[in-house]
């Protein structure tokens, strides 16, 4: 379509990765507007974990319209808001023993960044914060400044301050603990970094290739953090809402961040919603010190709730999440074995995985031919190396190995083209020979 090259900024990033439009979208599936079918692995980049137009959210956003329920709030009490609320104290915070007060920010995830940042900056009186290589906060000038990633910051156009970046888990590799190194700075008065507000941290880097930290370096940063009186804030804007298979990705590793952001899946619907998780000491805003127009997204608090009820009531979502995690691992690191050592390798954890294939060249033609086959599969990384396995949560088993066949394909068929892999057919059917729920049974 004439339109978008006529009046759409250049900016555009994902449209040219899938250069058609799209104009129906249903679970884990969207259409162009020719009909043609999309399996979706991108999943809204983080915020479709429900998939497409999830039919229990929709009833219920469809009643409250009707119903001329407010859309609109600014940071008014709304019934909405008090169910919303409700839900997620009940449903999230207290079978965790989490005890955290809610600031509902602008509705985008940068917005959610700033004021976390904003608020470890004033109520410590400090003004750097230590965020890690590879990280991706966003792109508004206070997140930019803490995200690793040269494209976006260099078009800040503004010296990027108030943040040190340190070694992620796995930068200097994997028999280096990376938080003892913080540790020494941190000890050190000459070391030249400024005794931080905060460490802002992603469990699982998204944005960065999807390097996942392992639960004991994340402990260890914990303990960093709390030797020196520093706030530890976790990042779960995309690795939360359940795609490392628990509702908040650090769970697993038994930390306790002050300060959670989340975004991205959180509305359940697609639609705009982010809130800062608190303790409540340090819940030091004056108010109306933080405000925005767009804090009060109610039609978002509506499926929202609608999402904790029905998949987070008990553990049986968490589950199925978990065992498709097992299955995708499994898959992915018969991928791997099978070309070759050096040329991949996997990483991530549970429904959050991907395919590292040494330079973004071999994972772009990888991308673009699944593409051609009807995935939608997107990559990450410093150089867009990693290859995104980012489907939604509620994928059904055989779709899930439909998309893992189709990338498998790819890769057979870019290998070939390389002249490193000899090009058979006979894998392809041995896999398709296995029934979905046989694999997952072995893998679960
Ligand atoms: C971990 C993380 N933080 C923050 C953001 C920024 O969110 P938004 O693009 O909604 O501003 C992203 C976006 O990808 C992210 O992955």
């Amino acid at each position: 379509m004439k339109i978008f090259e006529e009046i759409e900024s250049e900016v555009q990033s994902y449209a040219r990765s899938f250069p058609r439009v799209f104009n129906r979208a249903k679970g884990e599936f969207l259409y162009d507007d020719e009909g043609k079918e999309y399996l979706d692995f991108l999943a809204g980049a983080g915020t479709l974990n429900y998939g497409h137009n999830n039919p229990v959210f929709k009833e219920k956003l469809l009643e409250y319209i009707e119903a001329d329920g407010i859309s609109h709030g600014l940071d008014l009490h709304t019934r909405a808001k008090a169910e919303f609320l409700e839900a997620f104290n009940e449903k999230i915070l207290k079978p965790r023993k989490l005890e955290f007060v809610v600031q509902f920010t602008g509705p985008t995830g940068t917005n959610a960044v700033e004021a976390a940042l904003k608020l470890a900056r004033n109520v410590t009186g400090r003004e750097n914060v230590i965020s890690f290589t590879n990280g991706f906060h966003g792109v508004s000038l206070g997140s930019l400044a803490t995200t690793g990633n040269s494209h976006h910051r260099g078009a800040a156009g503004v010296s990027l301050n108030g943040s040190s970046r340190m070694p992620f888990d796995g930068y200097l590799g994997d028999d280096v603990d990376t938080t003892a190194y913080l540790d020494k700075v941190l000890s050190d008065s000459s070391s030249g970094i400024d005794k931080p507000a905060a460490v802002l941290v992603e469990t699982v880097q998204g944005e960065g290739g999807i390097n996942a930290a392992r639960f004991e370096w994340l402990r260890n940063l914990e303990a960093v953090c709390r030797k020196h009186g520093v706030l530890l804030i976790v990042d779960d804007i995309q690795a939360g809402c359940g795609r490392t298979g628990t509702w908040f990705s650090f769970e697993e590793a038994g930390i306790s961040p002050d300060i959670v952001t989340m975004s991205k899946s959180l509305s359940g619907y697609g639609l705009p919603f982010a809130v800062v998780l608190i303790r409540p000491e340090l819940d030091q805003w004056k108010p109306g010190e933080h405000n925005g127009t767009f804090r009060g997204n109610n039609l978002a608090f509506v499926t929202a709730k609608a999402a904790i009820d029905h998949y987070w009531s008990d553990d049986k979502f968490s589950q199925e999440v978990q065992a498709k995690g097992r299955y995708v691992s499994e898959r992915l690191q018969t991928i791997v074995d099978r070309y070759g050592e050096g040329n991949f390798t996997t990483r991530g954890r549970g429904m959050f995985q991907g395919i590292n294939c040494v330079n973004g060249d071999i994972a772009g033609r990888i991308t673009r031919k699944a593409f051609a086959k009807g995935l939608m599969i997107e990559t990450s990384g410093a150089d867009d190396q990693v290859v995104k396995f980012l489907c939604p949560l509620t994928i059904s088993e055989e779709n899930l190995k439909r998309g893992i066949d189709i990338v498998e394909q790819a890769i057979a068929e870019v290998c070939a083209a390389q002249g490193e892999i000899p090009e058979t057919v006979d894998f392809f059917e041995d896999d398709y020979s296995v029934s979905a729920e046989d694999r997952f049974r072995k893998a679960g």
